[in-house]
């Protein structure tokens, strides 16, 4: 007796027996349900959103995208290779124009995914403006984390409009402003190119505009500007942030959901270094507010009391700062470069500015009236605007199933449905060389194409032509960019107004420049600060050796 009761507890059950459901088996019976019920769930879900997005199609006359770009690696991790391979070489944009010309919209079929690209107007439209609230950024928050931490760049939804809103108020304060505040930076920065050229007049431009809209950046938002500190710690900041923002904006972006990938200690300490050169400049406005006062504060430093007024963090205050600058800096001296790369090479161009300007006085401050009296100035800025724009691409990610106007069917004109998650990204360089909105000479410097305002009527900002963006992501840094970069042009005009191309320099036509990626924009002969960016010893040297303008200043013998 006692040793069948003991044998069928512990043994196993004899057959045609049931089994007692022991501990072990009640804990496999609920993984099993729990599995069965998340499978369900996963499944079941799946199911909805497929129906959801075949109604959406059927609603809309959805088709397909047709055209892909071929791939030959598994993952078609040969074209994401390619990719950092058009990155790296000396003709950055101009690489991927055979992609941008597939179709105006096409897929990519990557990493087991599939993603979009268009160059279509009314896609772009669509993506910022028409259906602004069915995309997000996507990967771009994780990816400058490091850097710039939380604000308005790399924010969506409720958090971004707060950000918009707090920094939009600044900007509508700023233009309030006389410009008389950026009258001794551009003095600053005609001594520093004076000072520079070689004794046949021969200068680099490039580390200067660089160097003044850091300073009239810095100026804006922490109250004084980059210049105040000695030229080592500025040299130190500048290859701190080249380096950070190289490694967030062109290799973890890029990089999508793997970019937390990148994250070798050098790229960490120099977004330490950036951060702490930032938290330096708030802390001072703090220390000064503690010291004499919010009042007093507010017009020394009104950028940073009245961000700190409203969210009352500084961490969250000193980031809010970072994004601006980042979204600011180098877009503004990619703006100034190019204009000057063109007008050298563009005689005509150059006489032309140089008239409208002379109506300006060549002391004082400039004023704004004065600047919107010259609209040739205006075209140039448009021009250059267009054929290098900042960013040169850019991407949104679906964050619902929504459509897209163009792209699908065999003639890729009817509406496309894009599922949620899938990235659409879009190339505003190629898009801005389009002959069908801007003509067969598209590949050509020719401010005089803005004249007559018709062009600007018939490319329509915010989608054929996007200078500053548009919808509600509109630039909010428009104003300020066009002000400070036509200033220094006023300036650099009048004081060098023999200013040439330097000789033995190529005069190549648009789309054979060497160019690369620097921080978000685009940079002339960049390639070798893409060496730098890895090692830095290396750039310095390449900077230095290009000669990019001969200037004659008088009373030196003119070379023209
Ligand atoms: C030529 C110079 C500039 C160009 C071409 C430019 C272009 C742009 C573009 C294309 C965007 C939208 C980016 C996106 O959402 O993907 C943007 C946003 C922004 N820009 Fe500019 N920008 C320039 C100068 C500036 C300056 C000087 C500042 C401030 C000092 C500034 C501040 C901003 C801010 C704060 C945003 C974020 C707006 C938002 O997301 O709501 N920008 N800019």
């Amino acid at each position: 007796m006692s040793f069948t009761q003991n044998s069928s507890a512990a043994g196993p059950a004899s057959v045609g027996e049931t089994p007692e459901p022991g501990p072990h088996n009640a804990v496999r019976i609920i993984a099993i349900t729990l599995l069965l019920a998340l499978f369900s769930y996963i499944y079941l879900g799946r199911a909805n959103k497929k129906k959801l997005e075949e109604a959406i199609a059927k609603q809309h006359h959805c088709e397909p995208v047709l055209p892909y770009l071929p791939y030959k690696w598994p993952l078609a991790l040969d074209l994401l290779k390619r990719q950092f391979e058009i990155l790296l070489s000396d003709h950055a944009f101009e690489g991927l124009t055979p992609y941008f010309a597939v179709a105006a919209t096409c897929c990519i079929h990557l990493f087991g995914a599939t993603g979009y690209f268009t160059t279509d107007p009314d896609n772009i439209e669509a993506i910022i403006s028409t259906n602004f609230e069915d995309y997000g950024l996507g990967s771009r928050r994780s990816a400058f984390l490091p850097l710039i931490g939380e604000g308005i760049f790399s924010q969506d939804g409720q958090a971004w409009k707060r950000s918009r809103e707090l920094v939009r108020r600044q900007f509508v304060r700023v233009q309030k402003q006389t410009l008389q505040v950026l009258t001794p930076l551009v003095g600053e920065l005609l001594s520093s190119i004076q000072g520079a050229a070689s004794p046949e007049g021969l200068v680099d431009l490039k580390p200067f505009m660089f160097e003044y809209t850091l300073n009239t950046t810095t100026n804006l938002l922490f109250g004084e500007p980059h210049s105040s500190m000695s030229k080592e710690e500025r040299d130190a900041v500048r290859d701190n942030f080249d380096y950070a923002s190289f490694g967030c904006v062109g290799i973890r972006a890029r990089l999508a959901d793997l970019g937390w990938l990148y994250s070798p200690s050098k790229f960490r300490k120099s977004c330490k270094a950036v951060r702490d050169w930032a938290t330096f400049f708030a802390a001072k406005a703090f220390k000064y507010k503690d010291e004499f006062g919010e009042e007093a504060a507010m017009e020394k430093y009104a950028f940073i009391i009245d961000l700190w007024k409203e969210m009352q963090d500084f961490d969250l205050v000193r980031d809010q700062l970072l994004h601006i600058l980042l979204a600011g800096r180098d877009s503004t001296a990619s703006l100034l470069c190019w204009t000057f790369f063109h007008l050298v090479r563009n005689r005509d161009v150059l006489e032309r500015l140089k008239q409208e300007i002379a109506s300006v006085p060549t002391d004082g401050d400039i004023t704004r009236e004065q600047v919107q009296k010259l609209p040739f100035l205006r075209c140039c800025l448009n021009e250059t605007l267009r054929l290098y724009p900042t960013p040169p691409l850019n991407i949104r990610f679906a964050n619902k199933p929504t459509v897209l106007p163009r792209g699908g069917g065999a003639d890729g004109m009817s509406p496309v449905l894009l599922p949620e998650g899938a990235g659409i990204a879009w190339s505003t360089y190629h898009l801005h060389r389009l002959e069908s909105i801007y003509g067969t000479d598209s590949r050509i410097y020719r401010p005089q194409r803005w004249e007559s305002g018709e062009l600007l009527k018939k490319a329509r900002p915010g989608a054929g032509y996007l200078d500053f963006h548009g919808g509600p992501r509109l630039c909010l840094g428009k104003d300020f960019a066009l002000t400070e970069a036509s200033y220094a042009i006023i300036r650099i005009l009048q004081k060098f107004p023999n200013m040439r191309l330097a000789p033995g320099v190529p005069n190549e036509p648009v789309g054979a420049e060497k160019t690369g990626l620097y921080c978000w924009s685009i940079s002339y002969r960049w390639y070798t600060c893409i060496v730098d960016v890895v090692r830095p010893s290396k750039r310095r040297k390449g900077v230095q050796g290009i000669k990019l303008l001969q200037m004659t200043k008088s009373p030196r013998k003119p070379l023209l």
